[in-house]
């Protein structure tokens, strides 16, 4: 559903805009986008890294899969049309909270490369303020851990579709960052995480340097 269905349409400009906004909250307005398998610690790293982030005075929200397929995407189950529509509707609540100047976290498989890429280039100065995460664990450790029991049903056929079981993941070939989460505990990753974030000027020092204080 990506075709243009009106047309005359012009966006209409404020005078309080993203610079203003990022002014404001004192840092910039950017995505950081999780995708892996169900069960490779997505949501909870996105929510560990919010938490880091919320505790060095930065604006956050974080969209995660479960959640938004209750409100936004209630409508999209999990055939191939639906993901993609899925990660397309992300795609653009995600350059909204940018233009919001809020760093926002999203938590979805993802499962399609060209999803991902369509939901980074949205706008030309956007490719820059989104950084992809690839929560890499074997499948083997995702079905181990089976948090919501989802594995062993679609193993036994009654969930179709299952993205690792019958329906296929695309990895991330060139992830800004790439987490272990089978090797690391989920505050190593966000320290990963967040040293890419202070070197690449996503953050700046000083804001790090007060989540740290005792
Ligand atoms: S995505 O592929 O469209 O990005 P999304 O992240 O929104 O998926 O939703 C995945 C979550 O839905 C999983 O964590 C799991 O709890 C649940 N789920 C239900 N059915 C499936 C399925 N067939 N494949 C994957 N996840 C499913």
């Amino acid at each position: 559903m990506s075709e243009h269905k009106s047309s005359n349409i012009v966006w209409h400009k404020g005078t309080v805009e993203r610079p203003e906004r990022e002014a404001s909250n004192r840092h910039r307005g950017f995505t950081v986008w999780f995708t892996g398998l169900s069960g490779s610690g997505k949501s909870t790293l996105s929510v560990a890294l919010e938490q880091r982030l919320y505790d060095m005075g930065c604006r956050t929200y974080r969209l995660d899969g479960d959640n938004v397929r209750s409100g936004l995407c209630r409508d999209l189950a999990f055939s191939p049309e639906d993901r993609i529509e899925n990660i397309r509707r992300i795609g653009e609540v995600a350059k909204l909270f940018r233009d919001a100047g809020i760093i926002n976290l999203t938590a979805f498989i993802s499962p399609y490369r060209q999803d991902r890429q369509m939901a980074r280039m949205l706008s030309e100065r956007d490719a820059n303020d989104f950084i992809e995460i690839y929560v890499d664990a074997p499948l083997s450790v995702c079905e181990d851990r089976d948090p919501k029991g989802l594995y062993k049903k679609a193993r036994a056929g009654s969930i179709p579709n299952f993205t690792g079981i019958s329906a296929p993941y695309e990895a991330p070939e060139n992830p800004e960052v790439h987490v272990h989460t089978g090797d690391h505990s989920i505050e190593e990753c966000v320290d990963q995480i967040v040293a890419h974030l202070l070197e690449h000027e996503y953050l700046h020092a000083e804001l790090a340097a007060r989540a740290t204080r005792p």
